[in-house]
């Protein structure tokens, strides 16, 4: 099965893919790591992603499909877990197409729902892996030993963009841009809403009862 993963920022869309991908050994894609990766290395996208990443805006569709093209060419047929890509309409129109060319198709498109009111303290809380990536929060998911990570010992850090101004921007993004993707994907056929609120294992059972159904 693949699936794609959308919400808004905080919503639990890294956290649930990471429970996804131990259970089901699916490929993550995930735009925002594969860009903060691209601004850690230097890269000539990281670059061009890094300024409107820096002040909460969406990257330019035609930079975000230029990348997701390459990711597909890697996969091999593998099982995909799409998360925070499409984020625009243009952007899902666009995975249309890479999925024709690569004869694939998107089983379900998962729209985690929570609360705006939960959405700040979820992205200030935040703590990720300087090492692997795994994704922490100071009251809902505290690390055993402060400021380390439980899966491999390495530093845990604060996004850029998770202060408080930046995260009103994105927040405003997500509303212009990425909200309208719900009625996209209802339209088509795929939409599933699942309540993203609760503890991140709950949130997860109701993602699988709803995959099997
Ligand atoms: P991206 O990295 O995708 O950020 P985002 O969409 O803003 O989403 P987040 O990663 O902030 O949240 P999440 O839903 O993954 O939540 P998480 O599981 O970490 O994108 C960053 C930037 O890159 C964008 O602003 C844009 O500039 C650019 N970009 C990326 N893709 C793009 C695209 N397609 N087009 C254009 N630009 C693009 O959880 C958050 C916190 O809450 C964690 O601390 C976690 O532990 C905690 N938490 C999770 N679930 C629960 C729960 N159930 N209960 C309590 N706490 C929970
Ligand atoms: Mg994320």
């Amino acid at each position: 099965m693949n699936i794609l993963l959308f919400g808004a920022p905080g919503a639990g869309k890294g956290t649930q893919s990471a429970l996804l991908v131990e259970r089901h050994r699916m490929h993550h894609i995930s735009t925002g790591d594969l860009f903060r990766h691209a601004i850690k290395n230097q890269t000539p996208l990281g670059k061009q992603a890094k300024g409107f990443m820096d002040k909460g805006q969406l990257v330019p569709d035609e930079i975000v499909v230029g990348m997701v093209e390459e990711e597909f060419g890697k996969l091999h047929g593998k099982q995909f877990i799409l998360d925070g890509f499409p984020r625009t309409v243009p952007q899902a129109k666009a995975l249309e197409s890479i999925l024709n060319t690569h004869k694939m198709r998107i089983d379900k498109a998962v729209f985690l729902e929570v609360d705006q009111g939960l959405l700040m303290d979820r992205l200030t809380g935040r703590r990720v892996c300087r090492k692997c990536g795994a994704v922490f929060h100071v009251a809902a998911k505290p690390p055993k030993s402060a400021g380390r990570c439980d899966e491999c010992g390495g530093e845990l850090y604060q996004r850029d963009d998770d202060k408080a101004e930046v995260i009103k921007t994105r927040l405003e993004a997500y509303e212009a841009s990425t909200a309208p993707l719900k009625a996209y994907y209802e339209e088509i056929g795929r939409l599933v809403v699942v309540d993203g609120t609760g503890e991140a294992n709950q949130v997860f059972s109701r993602i699988e009862s709803l995959l099997r159904a």
